[in-house]
């Protein structure tokens, strides 16, 4: 049974399903064909892993660098490992890769050094996740896989695919979503 203290904790330290979380969900879902073996990177509550599970028949590895995501992602049936980025996993083990990462530009004097911090602040410029991941997600997936990432037009959806050719990636922009501040891009990426 969760008690009270419990359930703060899964609300203040576990980013919650949100708009973002929504649409790449929605997007992978609707593009990826019969995977077998997917990671979603940066898990979090692990609802995006749960729903690509339970939509297109993939086993869906979780992995978060937040212990407390990990423990609720796995509440939510997900496998769900700690890991920075896709540091731990085979080459050439996944047939799809999906993050929603951290990408707000985030003034250092404004950093909050919490869980929320880690899902959130995407460094001064936005990008201090995701050029990682992308520079290293290639290793991991196996061939002919995507990688389905989550850009807001804070970080700049110009900048992530220019990272992305770096990488010998082309991008294409599968759906996009549009707010007062922001516009959400989930970008799919192959080789
Ligand atoms: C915006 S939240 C997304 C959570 C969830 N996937 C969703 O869409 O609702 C970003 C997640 O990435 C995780 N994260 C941040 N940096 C990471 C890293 N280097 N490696 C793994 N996970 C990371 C955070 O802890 C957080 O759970």
């Amino acid at each position: 049974m969760t008690d009270l203290a419990d359930r703060r904790d899964v609300e203040t330290e576990v980013y919650q399903p949100a708009e973002d979380s929504r649409l790449l969900a929605d997007a992978a879902i609707a593009d990826l064909d019969s995977p077998s073996l997917a990671l979603e990177v940066g898990t979090g509550s692990g609802y995006v892993a749960a729903r690509i599970a339970a939509e297109t028949g993939a086993r869906v590895v979780g992995s978060d660098l937040n212990p407390h995501a990990c423990a609720q992602a796995r509440d939510r049936g997900v496998e769900a490992v700690r890991a920075d980025l896709v540091g731990p996993f085979r080459e050439e083990a996944f047939d799809a890769v999906v993050f929603n990462p951290p990408y707000l530009p985030t003034d250092p004097a404004d950093e909050r050094d919490d869980w929320m911090e880690v899902a959130l602040s995407g460094g001064e410029d936005g990008l201090d996740v995701v050029e990682p991941f992308v520079a290293s997600v290639g290793r991991v997936l196996a061939p002919g896989g995507a990688v389905y990432v989550l850009v807001s037009s804070l970080a700049g959806v110009d900048e992530v695919v220019e990272l992305a050719a770096e990488e010998g990636f082309s991008a294409a922009a599968l759906r996009d979503d549009s707010f007062p501040f922001e516009t959400l891009t989930a970008l799919k990426l192959v080789r």
